[in-house]
């Protein structure tokens, strides 16, 4: 970390810049698809108010350009973001009228997705905490930024809780998750995507 740059807990102010940096560094996943509008006044004003997760956002010069959500409960959160249906149909079928490419995944979701562990270890994928997004705006990228909101999130999170998944498809987010100590455990088919599944696990932090 540098003097100037600060990580903290965001608020509703920071919603904004938030949304930003989301849609500029994650073009091509489904919740970009589904707006602007969406993402800010649905998706992290429930987020923001929730017991469920936190967000933390890193500050320099008075702007945040990364930020992080960390879910207490990846499947809880999950459910709660999907439960208002009325407010996520509208998005969602502009979303896939702009973008048919989608309808695989969205099918996946649908029929529930098929999981192959690729460890011993038994973990229970919907109820561990989970690293549910991270970001940094693209500029920022590869300054050591991310690596820095993770470090903070699981100190606050492994006060309480034991274990972290995070899930991704891409190859360069899964090196950068496991030189900040995940493992793979497992893979989770979604129609045409490959979710690899890591998990890190708070003794290895002691
Ligand atoms: C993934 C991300 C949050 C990492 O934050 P960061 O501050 O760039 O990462 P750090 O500087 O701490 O670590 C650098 C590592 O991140 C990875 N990385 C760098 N650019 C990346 C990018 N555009 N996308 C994914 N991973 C990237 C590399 O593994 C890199 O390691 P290297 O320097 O040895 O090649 C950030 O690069 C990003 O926002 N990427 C695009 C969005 C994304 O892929 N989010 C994860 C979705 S699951």
């Amino acid at each position: 970390m540098t003097e100037k740059n600060l990580i903290r807990k965001a608020t509703k102010d920071d919603i904004r810049q938030i949304v930003d940096i989301h849609l500029a560094a994650l073009p091509d996943d489904l919740l970009p698809k589904l707006g602007k509008s969406y993402l800010q006044n649905t998706f992290y004003a429930q987020i923001i108010q929730s017991d469920l997760a936190f967000i933390l956002v890193n500050v320099e010069n008075d702007t945040v350009n990364a930020f992080c959500v960390f879910a207490l409960n990846g499947g809880a959160l999950s459910s709660l973001l999907t439960k208002n249906k009325k407010k996520l149909l509208i998005p969602l079928l502009r979303g896939v009228l702009k973008n048919v490419s989608l309808l695989p995944e969205l099918a996946a979701h649908l029929k529930g997705f098929r999981t192959e562990l690729t460890s011993a270890k038994q973990i229970d994928f919907e109820s561990i905490p989970e690293l549910y997004l991270i970001a940094a705006e693209p500029l920022s990228q590869g300054r050591g930024i991310g690596s820095d909101l993770i470090g903070e999130g699981l100190k606050i999170l492994f006060r309480n809780q034991s274990a972290c998944l995070v899930k991704t498809s891409s190859d360069k987010a899964r090196k950068f998750y496991q030189k900040n100590g995940f493992e793979l455990r497992g893979v989770e088919y979604r129609g045409k995507r490959t979710m690899y599944l890591l998990v890190i696990e708070a003794e290895t932090l002691l």
